[in-house]
């Protein structure tokens, strides 16, 4: 194993030397993470302009217009009442690109700067730009920046792996800024086998105490091939039983196992606790609940960036094993605000009369504990079945082998810094590397971010690479019968 090992390292040196990319990697790691990316704040390269200083537009006939239309819903996160769904009107999506001029991609440079971080006309306040999810796809990463507070002028973006290659660079809009104004608001993406990026757009401007569904929750994806829409599948009334529901659809899970067109989409509701199960053949959706989706009260304090403070997120992110021969797939779930993992089969999600069944309940697992502190963002799997989770609890990512019991002692942390893993918001495995996003939230939440020193953090790592003297490896131990057959009821 070690004769093995080796090669690689000194095959990454001489790597090193020939991309500077690779060699200022080589200087910047988290235990076995390696920075791929860093910022102290987001900028962005549109259609070559750079966006490095906020702007915003001080068109007043653009703002007259704004102001005579009457029908904006407004609801209030602290305001149970909220609306009804029967009878929302969704307005004119309101972010805004009035100092943006289509005809020639030209930045509006003759604007002031905007009054403060709560303007609703600035199309960028820099500040309020917190990267959230990340993506390798071939040569591109995709990283998205949800609309939580307004000037942010791009939800979906991307660096291009070739030419991007410095530690801070600009995002680029993707498809390009005008195709993506149809997104109000993405989380996190998710690539399938099929060249095809999928995402949940919320439909949702969360901006603090004055949240506007602009827009139906939507499934969304795009062809990765000719960079183009291919679907928007607008959620059903009965895949939203509240209000605040949309603010939860913060990831997707794609299964292309029964065929590109026969694909299916899991999409975790945190908010209010349920699993929306998508069918791209039916065109259909439905939505499955299980009381192992909720948050665990016992684990709800938590203590990071400097912050303390308790989350109620139930479950957030959903991981599949390989298919069996019925093509059924093991779909490791866990809520943020938990400690443990659970399990059902993607054959019973699938299933939309499943939950109809008497014995439903029993059709979910626990799988085991992961130990203190190791409440988790996202999590996903290699298909060697070591599961590579995002602790937020404990500023790490850590893994499991699936095919160990989950018990603390077998998760090994394979990267922790209280200030450069802080909040791992997304984690992605592909391609054999596992790529990571750590923002800083709870700091930009509940105090501020200097800004003059680095937030903003994208990581990556060769899974085998990172686990091989660790309890994860998958080389070395026999092969154990899983303990998520064990069915807990
Ligand atoms: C936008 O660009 C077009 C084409 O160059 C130009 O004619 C027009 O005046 C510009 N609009 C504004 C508001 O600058
Ligand atoms: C899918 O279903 C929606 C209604 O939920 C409908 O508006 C749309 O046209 C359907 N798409 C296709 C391709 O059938
Ligand atoms: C779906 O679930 C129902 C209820 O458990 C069961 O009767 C039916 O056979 C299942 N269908 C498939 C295709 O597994």
């Amino acid at each position: 194993m070690v004769k093995m090992y080796l090669p690689v390292i000194s095959l990454c040196l001489l790597h090193a030397t020939l991309s500077s990319g690779a060699l200022r990697s080589q200087q910047t790691r988290v235990g076995k993470l390696t920075e791929a990316f860093a910022w102290k704040q987001l900028t962005y390269n549109i259609n070559g302009n750079i966006l490095d200083r906020d702007r915003f537009s001080v068109d007043g006939l653009d703002r007259q217009r704004l102001k005579r239309q009457s029908d904006f819903v407004y609801f209030a996160d602290n305001d149970d009442k909220g609306y009804d769904t029967n009878t929302i009107r969704y307005p004119t999506p309101q972010y805004n690109y009035q100092g943006y001029n289509f005809s020639n991609n030209r930045i509006d440079t003759h604007v002031p700067t905007p009054a403060n971080n709560d303007d609703p006309t600035s199309f960028f306040i820099q500040y309020n730009n917190v990267p959230m999810g990340v993506e390798k796809v071939g040569n591109r990463l995709f990283v998205t920046v949800p609309r939580r507070r307004h000037g942010i002028p791009s939800t979906l973006n991307y660096i291009d792996l070739t030419l991007d290659v410095e530690r801070s660079p600009n995002l680029r809009p993707y498809p390009s800024l005008r195709e993506g104004r149809t997104l109000a608001s993405v989380y996190r993406t998710r690539a399938d086998e099929c060249g095809r990026l999928w995402m949940v757009d919320t439909g949702l401007l969360e901006i603090p105490d004055q949240p506007q569904q602009v827009q139906p929750p939507a499934i969304v994806v795009f062809d990765l091939r000719t960079d183009r829409q291919i679907l928007r599948y607008e959620l059903k009334e009965s895949d939203l039983p509240a209000n605040n529901t949309p603010t939860g659809l913060a990831s997707i899970t794609v299964d292309t196992s029964n065929g590109c067109a026969n694909a299916f989409a899991y999409i975790p509701d945190l908010t209010t606790f349920g699993i929306v199960v998508f069918s791209l053949r039916e065109n259909d959706s439905w939505r499955v609940t299980h009381s192992y989706m909720h948050f665990n009260p016992l684990a709800v304090n938590l203590r990071i960036a400097g912050q303390r403070f308790q989350w109620s997120d139930g479950i957030f992110s959903i991981a599949l094993g390989q298919p069996d021969s019925r093509r059924c797939r093991t779909a490791y779930f866990h809520p943020m605000i938990s400690t443990q993992e659970f399990s059902v089969s993607t054959c019973v999600l699938n299933n939309r009369t499943a939950s109809t069944d008497s014995d439903y309940w029993t059709t979910y697992s626990i799988v085991g504990e992961r130990g203190e502190g190791t409440q988790s963002t996202m999590h996903d799997m290699h298909p060697n079945g070591v599961l590579l989770y995002a602790d937020v609890g404990r500023d790490s990512v850590s893994c499991w082998n699936t095919n160990t019991p989950l018990s603390p002692n077998n998760v090994a942390v394979l990267g922790q810094d209280q200030d450069r893993l802080s909040y791992p918001a997304d984690l992605h495995v592909n391609d054999g590397e596992v790529w990571v996003m750590a923002n800083r939230l709870p700091r930009f939440s509940y105090a501020s971010l200097d800004t003059n020193e680095y937030n903003f953090y994208i990581y990556r790592g060769n899974v085998e690479e990172m686990i091989y003297d660790t309890v994860c490896s998958t080389r070395s131990r026999p092969t154990q019968s899983s303990s998520y057959n064990n069915r807990y009821n």
